[in-house]
């Protein structure tokens, strides 16, 4: 499978992305994970992202298409394909990825946009709280881990993400609609963009996801 997931901070992206890698054996490529791992190696290139990052702006479109060309080129799991969530995030991020598809003599499948608006976002992301290690997240309230602030598969520590707060979920939303919405325009001239009612429970979203990939809908 070869998809991409777009949508604003808090639809659902990273939850939706790991259920698609394990029914379709392929690789999850998200942007902000990447960049959080290089914070988290205290990188120079993670030093100048989380200034970027908490501050709800964008990380230069050349950094984070290296880093998806990178990660196709090596990443085993790319074989079967691959999901991408929080990439493209500009047309010329789009452009980029489309140079690069063309050079590996491959199309894209499937566009999927997670619709909701931005005022049920707030709860979402201030509720979340993430496992560094693996990505995975959880909510206090829609989606709590089995013992508080610990993770279900590890046991260890759950964290809140430095930018999910009110203040930076409004710069992030705005940065949402200046710049990620037109790529939303741009899938849609190429007629593979479909659209999810991301406000629904996550196994609703999931069911439609699914009746997307498989052609039903
Ligand atoms: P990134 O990590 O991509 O963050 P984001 O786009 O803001 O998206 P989120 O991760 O906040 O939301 P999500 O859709 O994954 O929601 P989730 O499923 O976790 O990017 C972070 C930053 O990195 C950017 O701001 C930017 O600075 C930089 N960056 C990244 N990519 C870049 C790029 N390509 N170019 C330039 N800069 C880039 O769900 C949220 C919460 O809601 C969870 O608690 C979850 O349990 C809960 N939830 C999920 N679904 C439901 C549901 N259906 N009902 C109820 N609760 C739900
Ligand atoms: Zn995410």
């Amino acid at each position: 499978i070869r998809m991409i997931l777009i949508g604003p901070p808090g639809a659902g992206k990273g939850t939706q992305a790991p259920k698609i890698k394990e029914r379709f054996s392929c690789c999850h490529l998200a942007t902000g994970d990447m960049l959080r791992s290089q914070i988290a190696k205290k990188t120079d290139l993670g030093r100048e992202a989380k200034k970027i990052m908490d501050q709800g702006g964008l990380v230069s479109d050349e950094i984070v298409i290296g880093m998806i060309k990178a990660e196709l080129e090596t990443n085993k799991e790319c074989q079967g394909g691959f999901i991408l969530d929080g990439f493209p995030r500009t047309v010329p991020q789009a452009e980029g990825l489309d140079a690069m598809l063309k050079e590996r003599k491959q199309t894209l499948q499937h566009v999927v946009e997670l619709q909701i608006d931005d005022a049920l976002l707030v709860e979402r992301i201030t509720g979340r709280l993430v496992h560094p290690a693996s990505g995975r997240s959880y909510h206090t309230t829609f989606n709590p881990p089995k013992k508080p602030m610990t993770d279900d598969v590890t046991g260890e520590p759950l964290i809140q993400r430095s930018d999910d707060n009110a203040e930076a979920l409004k710069k992030r939303l705005v940065t949402y609609h200046k710049q990620t919405s037109p790529v939303v325009g741009y899938y849609q001239k190429t007629g593979l963009w479909k659209g999810i009612d991301a406000s629904q429970q996550p196994g609703q979203v999931w069911k439609h996801m699914l009746n997307i990939i498989e052609g039903k809908n």
